[in-house]
């Protein structure tokens, strides 16, 4: 492929990394497009900073080519790579001011009229009036704009960003989000951005990689990502998915499957697993796409609709929503979130109800997974 078809993309070709016998990244094929912003997604240890780390070169691939813009960078050391990383940790230099620490990289090239450039680039990241103060007159969020600023002076192709909001708290990593996102628009060059958090990456990114063991899992556009999923990793990462088992009745342009003593829909098209009369799937709607009848109203639920009989065994009032946990011979615990617009005073815990959904809005996924695979546990968020 000639370097104008590429243009200024990244391409991972087989890359993977070992530790001994450990598998840290296996071998995978990634390409970033140029100008995109692109999320690497997934739990604790799952391989994301390693493949980072093989892209600034800080980390000697095991196997595998890294290429920006056709060009293969696979042997280059770091300080040779049009590339620059942002950490978790801000690297700030505690005794220079913040125009000093955003005019490092300059200084290092033994550039001397400065400046200009410090100050476009304080301007950028909105800390024109902050350029004498030292870093820890600084907060956690303007730090990290420093980190930020310190690294697109150097003009990088490709920016690296290893989680770089995390140790902020959730309302400034909020404002920090779109702050970076309208940083990545104005100056245009490529960001990947590492995160374990679901909500940060699909609120950053064009497109998101989920990685789960040291693999790419799926990858796509938020939106399609979280309509689509085609593993139940990624149904139970990114957000929350209702995952019911059931056997195929039969299969057409609608393919119906009995579950916890009724039968659900769902269209052909929206099923990964191969399907044959008899054979297990698992279906999948997400919370916010069911509604919540009490079971005195049962009949006036349109025809053609998925349905489910239950009993509401718990509730959490949320402000925008209320999340109803409720049990069924299809499913022990389905979510149910109902926006808050004309609250049913009767679906309290103990109320029989019926869960209602379009088919269309219900996914297939192979049976042969484990179904609670991405589910997130109170270890893993600790
Ligand atoms: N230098 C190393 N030696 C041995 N194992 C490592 C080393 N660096 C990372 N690992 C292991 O590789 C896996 C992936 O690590 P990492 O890429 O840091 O994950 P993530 O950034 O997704 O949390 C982890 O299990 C980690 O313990
Ligand atoms: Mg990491």
């Amino acid at each position: 492929m000639t370097q104008q078809q590429t243009g200024g993309d990244v391409r991972l070709t087989g890359i993977s990394k070992t530790y001994g016998s450990f598998a840290a990244v296996k071998p995978l094929d990634l390409t970033v497009p140029q100008g995109s912003f692109f999320a690497l997604l997934g739990a604790s240890g799952c391989g994301k900073t390693t493949t980072l780390r093989m892209i600034a070169g800080l980390e000697e691939a095991t196997t595998g080519t890294v290429s920006l813009g056709g060009q293969d960078i696979t042997g280059l050391p770091p300080y040779k790579r049009p590339v620059n990383t942002v950490f978790q940790s801000y690297a700030l230099f505690p005794h220079l001011d913040i125009s000093e620490n955003v005019a490092f990289g300059l200084r290092r090239r033994g550039i001397r009229s400065v400046k200009k450039q410090v100050d476009e680039m304080l301007e950028l990241v909105q800390l024109g009036d902050f350029a004498k103060r030292k870093p820890h007159q600084l907060s956690g969020g303007q730090q990290q704009r420093v980190a930020v600023a310190r690294a697109l002076i150097n003009h990088p192709q490709v920016l690296l960003l290893d989680e770089p909001l995390g140790a902020l708290d959730l309302k400034l990593r909020r404002q920090m989000q779109l702050e970076l996102k309208r940083i990545q628009t104005e100056v245009g060059i490529t960001f990947i951005h590492v995160t374990h958090d679901q909500e940060e990456a699909m609120t950053m990114a064009d497109t998101v990689a989920v990685m789960n063991g040291g693999r790419v899992e799926q990858l796509g556009a938020p939106a399609d990502l979280y309509e689509n999923p085609r593993t139940t990793f990624v149904a139970n990462f990114l957000g929350t998915s209702n995952l019911i088992e059931g056997e195929v009745v039969s299969a057409d342009t609608d393919i119906v499957v009995a579950a916890g003593g009724g039968k659900l829909r769902l269209p052909t098209d929206r099923c990964t697993a191969p399907t044959v009369n008899g054979g297990k799937l698992l279906l999948g709607v997400r919370p916010e796409k069911i509604s919540l009848a009490h079971a005195d109203d049962a009949d006036v639920i349109a025809d053609g609709r998925n349905r489910v009989t239950g009993r509401i065994v718990d509730s959490s009032f949320i402000g925008v929503s209320t999340q109803y946990v409720v049990e069924s011979p299809a499913g022990k615990a389905l979510q149910v979130y109902e926006q808050n617009i004309e609250r049913d005073a009767r679906l309290t815990p103990g109320a029989e109800v019926v869960l209602h959904w379009n088919p269309a809005h219900t996914f297939g996924l192979d049976a042969a997974q484990d179904i609670d695979a991405g589910v997130e546990t109170v270890e893993d968020a600790a």
